[in-house]
């Protein structure tokens, strides 16, 4: 048996009102246990992309599979079980709940999976222990410098084992060393089973890790797997 690919889009196409494309045609699969990069300038789509991976958005034309399933053929409640089961967000801001502390955001990860409180704040504690920030689940955000904030952001997308981890320029807002800190996590994660997809702008990053996946105006322009130019429509090694 072959497990189904963690991410497929088809032709995946977003424009909005008044003719922006933000997304032309995307053809992408993501592997169960990939690490991959996705680099571009500035407006080139890539948060698009990330936000159709990960259902938090539609795409206007082509299709969209997560763990095989077609993601247009499914309920608002299955599409968010589905993403509460398999997929994590972490974003450049953080998106952490002002004055609630460390271990209650973390557990708020664990909101839409079923899981009683006291065994969230459990978990929420055991994810924290994973980014080495055990020792500061008691304090707010406002307590905790930009690389921390981060790693409590990773905690809380980690905390209900996602297969996939997609982050938007999760090292955008920090200085290098906390952002090699963060990286490092992340390839933590990746190194342990999880499929983690990551929006940079820094090149260095993007080279640092196995697949680079380049975006121009809203399409794939080239796609680097271990060395090998991949065809972007075909996924397979160009001629
Ligand atoms: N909600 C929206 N409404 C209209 N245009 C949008 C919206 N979101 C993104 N765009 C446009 O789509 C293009 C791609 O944006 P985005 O995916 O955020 O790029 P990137 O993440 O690569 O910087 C940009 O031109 C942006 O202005
Ligand atoms: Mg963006």
């Amino acid at each position: 048996m072959t497990t189904a690919p963690v991410i497929e889009l088809r032709d995946a196409g977003k424009s909005y009102p008044g003719g922006v494309h933000a997304l032309r045609s995307v053809s992408l699969t993501v592997e169960e246990g990939e690490l991959l990069a996705v680099v571009g300038p500035s407006g080139s789509g890539k948060s698009t992309m990330l936000n159709i991976m990960g259902t938090l958005d539609k795409p206007t034309t082509g299709t969209v599979r997560v763990a095989g399933y077609d993601v247009s053929e499914l309920s608002d409640s299955r599409l968010s079980a589905l993403r509460a089961r398999h997929i994590g967000f972490v974003f450049q801001h953080f998106h952490l709940a002002a004055g609630r502390d460390a271990v209650d955001n973390v557990a708020d990860g664990l909101l839409y999976a079923g899981v009683p409180p006291k065994e969230r704040r459990a978990r929420a504690r055991e994810a924290l222990a994973r980014v080495r920030l055990d020792h500061r689940g008691s304090h707010t955000p406002n307590e905790l410098s930009g690389g921390e904030k981060q790693r409590v952001a990773i905690a809380r997308a980690l905390v209900g084992k996602p297969r996939l981890l997609l982050a938007d320029e999760p090292t955008g807002a920090l200085d290098t060393a906390s952002g090699g800190i963060v990286m490092e996590l992340l390839h933590e994660l990746n190194a342990s089973g999880t499929t983690v997809c990551v929006i940079t702008h820094d090149n260095e990053i993007a080279d640092s890790l196995p697949r680079r996946v380049r975006f121009r105006d809203g399409e794939i322009v080239s796609d680097i797997r271990s060395g090998a130019l991949l065809d972007p429509r075909t996924q397979k090694a160009g001629s």
